[in-house]
């Protein structure tokens, strides 16, 4: 028999089919009276999957009280109540590494769509301007500029790496100092002070909660670039906002929202920022990783075996 485990959200069909596979599974998604619908589930219900974006909180925990494991769709695991899984010795899982040239790669294409404004040439052609108007105004290169990373672990090595081979140098701050070459600086004002483009790629969470203020933006200055792949939490969003429409800083290339899915509005009037929508592991191979690895650590627990990439 399949072990029964509760899903937090919609899922797209192959990953359904993938969970399917192993799992009878019991999804939260679109379930208005939760409380009711949990107490109506087989009883000795041992695994949540969890994905990026839904909160798994204390209750949904509590309703659970068999729960050994949470298997997260995601490298951040900031949309889990971590505490109250440690009380409860509830095991916490992510899928860290499959996703890193994924990300890196989105990252890459939000400082070249910001600085060379790609984006918006192509409206500028598209609109008929070229031949109306003339060529698209000159943009900004990324050969010679310095970009500043915010959390250099896998994803923002990578990043690192990309971003030499298009002629940038790089510098950091991490909480921690890292065994690297690059320069490293002690606080994110100290960084946005140093470099051209400040790369967020930190994670989520309290200990990073809007540490992008308005004091790094006035370090990284009107000739300076955000670019945020990591999570909407560490942004001072409305003070951003003010500040790209006020020219304080030159451009943002975000991926990354505080209240995702809902943008506030007045972004979409910016010309100088670039907007995805959370895409950075956006692809099919990528995802399909993601998903047999949280797959893969519920199928190690349910065998009694030590789970492959534990966070806690
Ligand atoms: C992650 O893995 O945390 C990503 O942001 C989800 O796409």
């Amino acid at each position: 028999m399949k072990p029964n485990i509760v899903v937090t959200s919609r899922t797209p069909p192959w990953m359904q089919a993938l969970l399917d596979a192993e799992f009878t599974c019991h999804s939260l998604y679109g379930v208005a009276d939760r409380a009711a619908y949990l107490a109506s589930l087989p009883s000795g219900i041992r695994a949540l999957a969890s994905f990026a974006g839904t909160r798994v909180e204390a209750a949904l925990m509590d309703a659970l009280p068999q729960l050994e494991i949470i298997a997260n769709f995601g490298v951040g695991v900031d949309n889990i109540d971590l505490d109250a899984a440690k009380t409860r010795e509830v095991i916490v899982t992510n899928t860290p590494d499959v996703l890193n040239d994924c990300v890196a790669d989105a990252a890459m294409a939000l400082v070249l769509n910001t600085l060379r404004k790609f984006p918006r040439a192509e409206v500028h052609l598209r609109d008929g301007q070229w031949a109306a108007r003339g060529p698209y105004p000159l943009t900004t290169s990324l050969r010679g500029k310095t970009l500043g990373i915010l959390g250099l672990g896998r994803i923002g090595a990578a990043i690192a790496k990309r971003a030499e081979a298009f002629g940038m140098s790089i510098r950091y701050h991490n909480r921690h100092r890292k065994e690297v070459a690059y320069p490293y600086d002690s606080d994110p004002v100290a960084l946005a002070k140093n470099c051209d483009v400040l790369m967020i790629v930190a994670p989520g969470g309290r200990e990073t909660d809007q540490i992008v203020n308005a004091a790094v933006l006035d370090a990284l200055g009107p000739t300076g670039y955000l670019v945020n792949i990591a999570r909407g939490s560490l942004v001072d969003e409305v003070t951003l906002l003010q500040y790209l429409q006020t020219n304080k800083i030159a451009g943002a290339g975000l991926d990354v929202y505080a209240d995702e899915p809902r943008v506030p509005p007045e972004f979409f009037a910016l010309d100088n920022a670039v907007l995805l929508p959370h895409v950075g592991s956006a692809t099919l191979e990528t995802r399909t990783a993601m998903g047999k690895l949280q797959i893969e650590n519920l199928v190690l627990h349910f065998a009694g075996k030590a789970v492959r990439t534990r966070v806690m």
